[in-house]
């Protein structure tokens, strides 16, 4: 009866030196992609309110900033354009474009040697006067076909501009097909895609919309985007889609909420995952951290952490430059 009451589980957890010993999941640099928004001007280093610590750049103080971060370990950006409104029309055509935002940036990035793997967002709407994420249509909300082809048509256009990862977000049907298509048309074969394959209408986007000038002018993206309701299943569908499509990495977006969907796709399907820690995931530590009621550290290095037990490989996260301080003071 008494072995009951004596030590079992605790006995690994005493000596320090054990404790870490038996760490099997850890966050590295190596993990990280930084989310960045860049808009066309000069020196701009905008704040951004609702994410303390983001910043709407202009290519040349991006680049100082990106610069300093590659010296601290950073490995991997990712970038999202931010226009004015009267510079986006119906299509979005301005990132169908060599001269749009994102393409001059990924020219000034590469010219001034930054050697981190530069990924970019694939959507549309950033640049589209409704705020959708493609050629509206008034019965389904974006019309699939259409904007699907235009998806493969902005893929070799940022391609061409240096891209060295495509992050199609939109949820289209057939969306990574057509990329996939263009690309090899247009020599670019071997270039990754990183599918957003799961992607929920969350409200946890409600900062990134600030940030991108992103947000619908009218309804919502419940007409493309999952519903949190549905179960895993339709995730897992999702994702197999696109791995058949040609997604090299499939994403589930956001991270913290859908837990349940890494750690599922990570048991069905052998693609690389990632998780997108989103920017309401953000702003609420953010916020919580400036009231003096979380550590942040210690509460993001836990999330980041319970991405990777989940079983992504890949972070996408707007704290990468927090934890890249983080993981230079404990060495
Ligand atoms: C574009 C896009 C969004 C995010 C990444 N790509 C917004 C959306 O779908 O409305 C959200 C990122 C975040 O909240 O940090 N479609």
């Amino acid at each position: 009866m008494d072995e009951h009451y004596g030590y079992t589980m605790r006995r690994l957890r005493i000596h320090p030196a054990l404790r870490e010993m038996l760490v099997e999941v850890r966050v590295h640099a190596s993990d990280l992609i930084y989310p960045v928004f860049v808009r066309p001007g000069k020196n701009i280093r905008k704040a951004v309110p609702s994410m303390p610590g983001v910043f709407q750049y202009s290519a040349d103080t991006l680049i100082k900033d990106l610069k300093k971060l590659e010296d601290q370990g950073l490995r991997a950006f990712m970038l999202f354009g931010v226009i004015d409104e009267k510079d986006k029309d119906e299509s979005g055509s301005h990132i169908l474009s060599q001269m749009s935002v994102v393409a001059d940036t990924l020219r000034a990035i590469k010219r001034a040697g930054i050697g981190m793997l530069a990924a970019v967002d694939l959507c549309f709407c950033e640049y589209t006067s409704h705020g959708h994420c493609g050629i509206e249509d008034k019965t389904t909300g974006v019309d699939n076909r259409a904007t699907a082809l235009n998806l493969g048509k902005q893929a070799v256009q940022l391609a061409k501009a240096g891209a060295d990862l495509i992050a199609p977000s939109g949820m289209m049907d057939g969306g990574v097909a057509a990329i996939r298509s263009t690309l090899s048309e247009a020599g670019y074969d071997h270039l990754p895609i990183m599918a957003y394959s799961v992607k929920y209408a969350s409200a946890f986007y409600g900062p990134f919309r600030d940030a991108a000038a992103s947000a619908p002018k009218h309804g919502d993206r419940r007409q493309y985007q999952q519903d949190p309701r549905r179960d895993r299943r339709e995730a897992i569908e999702e994702a197999m889609r696109d791995v058949a499509e040609g997604a090299d990495i499939v994403m589930v977006k956001p991270g913290l909420p859908y837990l349940d969907v890494l750690a599922e796709l990570r048991g069905t399907l052998t693609t690389p995952l990632a998780a997108y820690h989103v920017s309401g995931e953000y702003a609420m530590l953010k916020a919580a951290a400036e009231k003096g009621w979380i550590d942040f550290e210690k509460v993001l290095m836990e999330t980041l952490t319970s991405f990777k037990r989940a079983g992504a490989s890949v972070i996408l996260s707007y704290a990468a430059p927090d934890v890249l301080e983080i993981l230079s003071d404990k060495s």
